[in-house]
């Protein structure tokens, strides 16, 4: 099933989309651009929470009220994009924000001078509660670490997520396609936020790459389901 696994699609909840209207019309776009399965993901930023419960309640209510209405895609599945922080490893409940259902996390790296204590932080949380880590938009760090900091983060036990906007710039795109012929397991997403600037965009991943690339970004979430 045609996958987007980083969506701010959830209403009210972050810098996506503002309310039920918009929600509905995210998912009617991403629709009928063949996606069926959405991994809604609100951001995430532990000094900013009051705790991970206070924020799980919010998400939930933003679910429930798209829940409520007849959902244009067939799965609408609940997580977040976690910003990596110092001691994010020890936050009580990190592991719930973990996608609905599979093993997978969505963590988005700080877009500052790389640390070791980055990678420390990812490695942590995957090894406590047995997760593997989705480095969301693994391209947009290219701006910001040097190759040899890039090649510790590739090296990762992960999965590394690239927005379908990676294939619009020249630098990005040839950044990804090297992610790809490496066999690094990759998920793609729209990392949508609105139905303007940052709006769902699989119809030019879907020119862009072959349908054998999109379906090993769909496989992805059957194969770590939770049994
Ligand atoms: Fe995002």
């Amino acid at each position: 099933m045609r996958t987007d696994y980083h969506c701010h699609v959830l209403p009210g909840i972050d810098d996506g989309a503002k309310n039920v209207e918009m929600s509905l019309e995210m998912l009617e776009m991403l629709h009928n651009q063949g996606v069926e399965r959405v991994a809604a993901t609100p951001h995430f930023y532990a000094h900013r929470e009051k705790s991970v419960a206070r924020f799980l309640e919010k998400r939930q209510k933003a679910y429930e009220q798209l829940l409520s209405c007849k959902l244009p895609v067939s799965e609408l599945l609940p997580g977040a994009e976690v910003a990596v922080e110092h001691g994010l490893s020890e936050l009580e409940g990190i592991e719930q924000l973990a996608l609905k259902g599979t093993n997978l996390i969505l963590l988005e790296l700080p877009y500052t001078a790389y640390a070791d204590w980055m990678q420390e932080e990812i490695y942590n949380i995957s090894c406590e509660y047995h997760l593997i880590p989705v480095i969301a938009h693994v391209h947009r760090y290219i701006e910001y670490y040097s190759k040899s900091e890039i090649e510790k983060i590739l090296g990762m036990d992960a999965v590394f997520q690239i927005n379908n906007e990676a294939f619009r710039s020249f630098r990005e795109r040839r950044f990804v396609k090297s992610v790809i012929k490496r066999g690094l397991p990759f998920v793609f997403g729209s990392d949508s936020h609105n139905l303007s600037a940052r709006k769902p965009d699989f119809d030019i991943l879907l020119k862009k790459i072959g349908a054998e690339k999109a379906a090993a970004s769909d496989n992805i979430l059957d194969k770590y389901k939770k049994e």
